[in-house]
C-alpha cells in the first residue's frame, strides 16, 4: 500500500483527508520542494531542505523540523514505498483556518504532506528539447518556492501547445528563467546564466551545474543576458531536478547553435551523471526505460 507523510508521521496514502480550509488550497499560501531519487537515495537533499526552510521564512511559516529531522523521515518514505528512480514532493501549507486573508492566530499549525513517485533516470546523455520564448508575468519574489504558481503554468501551457517542452520567460527583453527550470546560455565557450536575484528560483540543479562548470574549468558569469543573447547562443541549458542538464535545441522554432546539444553541455551533462554516481552509487546498469 502506497505511503505517503503527513505532518512528520507515514500514513497509508487512501487514509489521508485534506481540508477544504487548508490555506494552501485556497490561497496558495504554502511553500514546496522537489527531490530527486537516484539508487533509492536522495539527491542533494540537504540544499533542497535547506531552500525550503528558507522559503517558508521569507512568508513567515515556521516548519517545526530541522534539515536532518525531515531528510530522516523522507529516507524512510522512500524506503517504505520502494523507490528505486524517482521523486518526492513534499509541501508545507500554513495550515488550516476559517477563510481570511490575514494569517490565522499563531496556534495554527503548518499542514505538511509528502510523497513519493516513480520516475525513470534515463541517463546522462538527454537529446535536445524546443522550446517557446513568453513574457514573465510573474510576481518579484520569483526566489520563493511557492505554492503559486500560476504564472509558471500559464508559460508552460503555452509551450505545450506549441509542441514544446519549456518556455523561456523575459522581464523588458532580459532572459529571467524557464517555467519549472533554469536557462543558461553558452556563448564562445562561457556560461551565462541569471544572478540568482528575486527574479529567479535559484535552482539547485543550476547551483549543481556551476559546482561543475568551476570543477571543468568552464568559466561562468552570472549576469542578465537579452531575448537576442538566447537566440544567437552557441549552446542553451536548461536545469531543472526533474529535466536534470537538458540541452534546448530550438527556439521559436530556430536552431541554436547547430541545432544538436552542444560540446559544453556533453561535459556538464556526463559531470552532473558523475555527481549523481557519487552521491548515491553506480546507476548506469539500473537505468529505467
Ligand atoms: N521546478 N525555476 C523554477 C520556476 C522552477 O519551478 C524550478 C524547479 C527551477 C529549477 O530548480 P531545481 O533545480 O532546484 O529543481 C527553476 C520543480 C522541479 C517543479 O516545480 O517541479
Amino acid at each position: 500500500m502506497e505511503k505517503m507523510i503527513l505532518n512528520g508521521e507515514i500514513r497509508n496514502r487512501s487514509e489521508i483527508k485534506m481540508e477544504l480550509e487548508d490555506r494552501g488550497y485556497q490561497f496558495g499560501d504554502g511553500v514546496y520542494e522537489v527531490i530527486r531519487i537516484y539508487n533509492g537515495k536522495l539527491f542533494t537533499s540537504e540544499m533542497h531542505l535547506t531552500r525550503l526552510i528558507e522559503s517558508a521564512s521569507k512568508i513567515s511559516i515556521n516548519i517545526p523540523y530541522t534539515v536532518g529531522e525531515i531528510e530522516a523521515q523522507l529516507k524512510d518514505l522512500v524506503a517504505e514505498n520502494e523507490i528505486t528512480f524517482g521523486t518526492v514532493y513534499m509541501q508545507f501549507t500554513r495550515g488550516v483556518s476559517p477563510r481570511n486573508h490575514a494569517f490565522p492566530s499563531t496556534d495554527v499549525t503548518p499542514v505538511y504532506v509528502a510523497y513519493t513517485k516513480e520516475v525513470p533516470y534515463n541517463g546522462a546523455l538527454k537529446p535536445g528539447a524546443k522550446a517557446i520564448t513568453i513574457e514573465d508575468i510573474r510576481w518579484l519574489r520569483c526566489d520563493i518556492k511557492s505554492l503559486n504558481l500560476l504564472g509558471n503554468i500559464l508559460a508552460k501551457q503555452k509551450a505545450a501547445e506549441a509542441g514544446c517542452f519549456e518556455a523561456i520567460q523575459h522581464r523588458d527583453n532580459m532572459v529571467t528563467e524557464g517555467s519549472s527550470s533554469n536557462i543558461s546560455i553558452i556563448v564562445n565557450g562561457e556560461l551565462k546564466t541569471h544572478p540568482a536575484t528575486n527574479l529567479i528560483l535559484n535552482g539547485i540543479t543550476r547551483q549543481v551545474m556551476l559546482k561543475i562548470c568551476k570543477d571543468l574549468g568552464v568559466s561562468y558569469q552570472e549576469e542578465v543576458f537579452t531575448l537576442e543573447d538566447l537566440m544567437a547562443a552557441d549552446e542553451v541549458i536548461m536545469t531543472s531536478t526533474t529535466a536534470e542538464i537538458m540541452p534546448i535545441t530550438a527556439i521559436d522554432g530556430q536552431s541554436i547553435g547547430s541545432g544538436e546539444p552542444g560540446t559544453v553541455t556533453r561535459q556538464i551533462q556526463q559531470a552532473f551523471h558523475a555527481e549523481i554516481e557519487r552521491q548515491c552509487g553506480h546507476v548506469i546498469e539500473s537505468i529505467v526505460k
